[in-house]
């Protein structure tokens, strides 16, 4: 187990340079549509499950929705300048699906919803940036989901491979970066296990998690395959997965809490890039799951294989984990890992979301995890930061002063640095979020973005210190070499 000392570690006194990251290393930030776009019944989009989940009765704790959000759709472009006028030079945003095809079959293109993403991809090249997509943010066309099911069945396969060839053919020419599915983990277990994300189902929560797991494999498998075949020597970009880990330390050096933080790892990075690297899930997951998980066939094995240019590593938190015969989760996930999470003896540091208790050395084992099980791939961090609650008495000068932010931005970069040092191959890191946004389930209750966003007041948008100490950061002016170890 870590010491206290390291676990409490003072993350305000992290001291970090652009110097630290290698020249070419990409720095940017990242939304989703769902949290984002707005104009949800604008330019010919369709429903997503997103929209219909989020006008249930009691799904969203403030009982808001992506309707409006924060009207990306209509101010893309001075979003984009204030990006670029920050120094950031990559945008990482996801395309809304049913704005290409609105009922998912990919009959017809919307043209419209190509039009917004190619003023939107336009914009970024103009501003000096580099747009990285995301094609599935898991705002799935309702109809697919209604109709058939959505990731609980193969024919789903199909569909995303049709509408990520129609994206690749459509922004290829100018997209050289792009990403599958965006943390299909938190789609299996919080949207057919808990139920508290789209589509909200919980009835057979020891199957569906792993068959969603499963579909959303293959359908990443077949969209790189397209890529592959026919774009990627002609338009020359990468693609990759996103996955999402929070680090996993033992709660002590006995043997059983050892292998219970091991297994915890596994069931969360193993169990999407073990197929990828090795052409099946980890054996811990196949004994511990037998039947409920799926078996993929020789065909499906051969798509998986190498089937990523790049891990894309969406990192926050982390636990200490126990060995516990009976997990205090009741999810079938959880029961099957058998132990516990413990967050509150962990860090006295936590964000506004219950969950994310702040330890800056986490990202750094999580990515030198990935680096030792995977043989040292290209890694991005596609996500990283923290929240602070929605406070609507607060003044402005108030909300802007972010100072906890700028900590957690200093330590965990402090942290990438030090994996770079290690030798791994860390390529790009993207700060969640560039905006305040939809947070899912919390709704506008959580404030994730390095700007404010004034819903009260037309969305005007306020860079808060955060934004700031960013873009000094990114100039140079800010700190200088860290320590070695
Ligand atoms: C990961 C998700 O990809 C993103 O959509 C979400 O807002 C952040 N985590 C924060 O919870």
């Amino acid at each position: 187990m870590a010491s206290k000392e390291i676990i409490n570690a003072d993350i305000s006194k992290e001291v970090v340079s652009r110097n630290d990251f290698p020249p070419n290393f990409v720095f940017g930030v990242a939304t989703s549509a769902y949290q984002v776009e707005g104009a949800s019944k604008e330019g010919g989009r369709g429903d997503s499950i997103w929209d219909v989940f989020s006008h249930i009765e009691g799904k969203i704790i403030d009982k808001s929705n992506g309707d409006i959000a924060v009207d990306q759709y209509h101010l893309y472009k001075e979003d984009v300048s204030l990006m670029a006028k920050l120094g950031f030079r990559a945008y990482r945003f996801s395309v809304s699906w049913s704005r290409i095809f609105p009922d998912g079959l990919g009959t017809k293109i919307n043209e419209e919803g190509i039009t917004y993403y190619n003023n939107l991809i336009n914009a970024l090249l103009d501003n000096g940036m580099q747009p990285y997509i995301t094609l599935y943010h898991w705002d799935l066309p309702h109809n697919l989901h209604e109709s058939m099911g959505g990731w609980l069945t193969e024919k789903i396969v199909k569909y995303f491979a049709i509408y990520a060839e129609t994206c690749f053919a459509s922004f290829g020419d100018r997209v050289k970066h792009w990403i599958t599915i965006n943390e299909p983990l938190q789609t299996a277990i919080n949207g057919y296990g808990a139920g508290i994300f789209a589509p909200g189902r919980s009835e057979n929560s020891s199957i569906e998690p792993y068959l969603a797991a499963h579909y959303q494999l293959l359908a990443h498998a077949a969209a790189v395959s397209v890529y592959k075949k026919k774009f990627k020597a002609q338009q020359g970009g990468e693609i990759g997965l996103v996955v999402d880990c929070e680090w996993a330390e033992a709660f002590s050096d006995k043997m059983e809490d050892k292998d219970a933080a091991a297994r915890r790892l596994e069931f969360q990075l193993g169990w999407f890039l073990d197929p990828i690297y090795y052409g099946d899930y980890p054996e811990v997951m196949r004994e511990r799951l037998g039947d409920r998980l799926p078996k993929f066939s020789d065909e499906d094995k051969e798509l998986l294989r190498n089937s990523v240019d790049f891990v894309g590593l969406n990192h926050y938190t982390s636990r200490l984990i126990a060995h516990a015969t009976t997990s205090p989760e009741p999810n079938d996930f959880y029961q099957a890992q058998q132990m516990e999470r413990i967050g509150k003896t962990f860090s006295t540091y936590i964000a506004a979301s219950e969950w994310l208790y702040i330890v800056p050395w986490g990202i750094r084992k999580v990515i030198n995890y990935i680096a030792q099980r995977y043989h040292n791939p290209p890694i991005y961090v596609t996500e990283n930061g923290m929240d602070d609650e929605e406070d609507a008495t607060a003044l402005l000068h108030e909300v802007l002063d972010d100072k906890k932010r700028v900590g957690y931005f200093k330590g965990y970069l402090a942290a990438v640095a030090q994996s770079i040092k290690d030798g791994v191959d860390v390529r790009g890191y993207f700060a969640w979020s560039f905006v305040d946004n939809f947070e899912w389930c919390q709704g506008y209750t959580k404030r994730f973005g390095l700007v404010y966003v004034d819903y009260k007041n037309g969305l005007s948008r306020h860079p808060k210190s955060s934004a700031i100490w960013f873009s000094r950061f990114l100039k140079g002016d800010e700190g200088k070499s860290i320590k070695e170890d």
